[in-house]
């Protein structure tokens, strides 16, 4: 995790957020921010137009705060020159030293020309959401409408507009078979793998609630363009799948709850006749060992309150190791209160942690296997 108290200055940030572009196959931003850091570093223009945020701590991200930025310009159609350059309006991303310059220059001007929009745009929390998580809960529904055949109840934690929600409503394929409605606006191609897959049953979800901090809502242009900034404009696949999830989103409701996570999870409790799900992904990860702690806390007093009438799962796509958050090996865990009389899950006991699948941090493949007990790192 980055060590919120360093300051390295803008340019050093930069030239670690290019290596990061470059690392995670954004080749646009990787060359924006190499040249945005040997601007820094001579004193030029992105220098005078930065200087407010010179002393910004590394913890607050700001290359990732500018790109986002600048990105938003252009997705309102204010940054015409640059636009020409990014493959999420349809540009092209530059394949030569002219290229990169030219786009350089525009990404600069963008921000210059807009100058007096920057610190309302550099205040926001960089935020994502990839709906190609669905792909590892999905499976995890199925696991648990084979389980508990009743309506169940899902919040998930650490949502971020809650797309993941969705996940009953995502086209899954793999070799030789699909899953979910047919007509889907999100279809996930090719992204289950293992063997067995999960059974073949369909989750009842009556209520979808995503608890965040700050929740976006993607029915609204606002919260569409905020968490489309943070897309790297030249990762279409991202962009197509977002794109997708936000159709989801206008056709099921999610129910969106700003709040601090564990303090949502001390008011919850059991639902009559229903399933109640606690879910998260790419959250735990972030969270600090005292607040997963309460976390804990609070899910086995939820779990010790259950009932075979009322149980309560939790669900989690997190690292094995959660203190390392440079890892791509990623598991898919529940927990259930009652054990399940019904379903692969009914050979576990209660409260046992079973892991149904690994899968990678931005969220497939994902390989299933036996459901089996594994240690869980809380
Ligand atoms: C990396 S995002 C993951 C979003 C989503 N779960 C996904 O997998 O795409 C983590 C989210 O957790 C939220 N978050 C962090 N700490 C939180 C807390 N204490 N309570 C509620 N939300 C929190 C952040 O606002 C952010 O939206």
């Amino acid at each position: 995790m980055t060590d919120v108290d360093v300051r390295s200055g803008l340019a050093v940030q930069f030239a670690r957020q290019a290596r990061d572009c470059a690392d995670i196959g954004s080749q646009v931003y990787a060359d924006l921010c190499r040249a945005a850091s040997l601007g820094l570093a001579a004193g030029g223009r992105l220098a005078a137009l930065l200087e407010p945020w010179r002393d910004e701590r590394d913890g607050e991200l700001v290359p990732l705060r500018v790109l986002a930025a600048a990105h938003r310009l252009v997705l309102e159609r204010e940054a015409p020159a640059l636009a020409l350059w990014f493959p999420s309006v349809g540009g092209s991303a530059p394949d030569d030293a002219a290229g990169r310059s030219a786009c350089f220059d525009a990404w600069c001007a963008a921000l210059e020309s807009h100058a007096d929009r920057l610190p309302a745009l550099l205040s926001v929390i960089p935020q994502t959401n990839d709906p190609g998580r669905s792909a590892a809960f999905a499976g995890a529904l199925a696991h648990l409408a084979a389980a508990y055949p009743r309506p169940m109840h899902v919040h998930e934690l650490g949502a971020s507009a809650g797309l993941n929600l969705l996940a009953d409503h995502v086209r899954v394929t793999w070799l030789g078979g699909a899953r979910g409605p047919q007509g889907s606006p999100l279809v996930l191609e090719d992204v289950w793998t293992g063997d067995p897959l999960p059974p073949d049953a369909e989750a009842d979800v009556v209520e979808r609630v995503a608890v965040d901090l700050s929740p976006v809502d993607v029915t609204t242009t606002e919260g569409r363009l905020h968490l489309t900034s943070f897309v790297w404009p030249d990762q279409l696949a991202r962009f197509e799948r977002l794109r997708a999830a936000y159709e989801l989103a206008q056709q099921v409701p999610i129910t969106l709850v700003a709040d601090d996570l564990v303090h949502h999870l001390r008011g919850l409790r059991p639902v009559d006749r229903a399933l109640l799900v606690v879910a998260h992904s790419t959250t735990w990860i972030y969270l600090d060992a005292d607040v997963r702690a309460e976390a804990e806390m609070c899910l086995q007093a939820l779990g010790s309150r259950a009932t075979p009438t009322s149980p309560v799962v939790h669900l989690r796509r997190e690292p094995r190791a959660l203190a390392d958050d440079s890892t791509t090996d990623f598991e898919v865990v529940v927990r259930c209160w009652p054990a399940p009389e019904l379903g692969p899950l009914s050979a576990f006991g209660t409260g046992t942690p079973v892991r149904l699948a690994r899968t990678s941090a931005h969220g497939f493949p994902v390989v299933w296997h036996e459901p089996g007990a594994v240690e869980l790192q809380v």
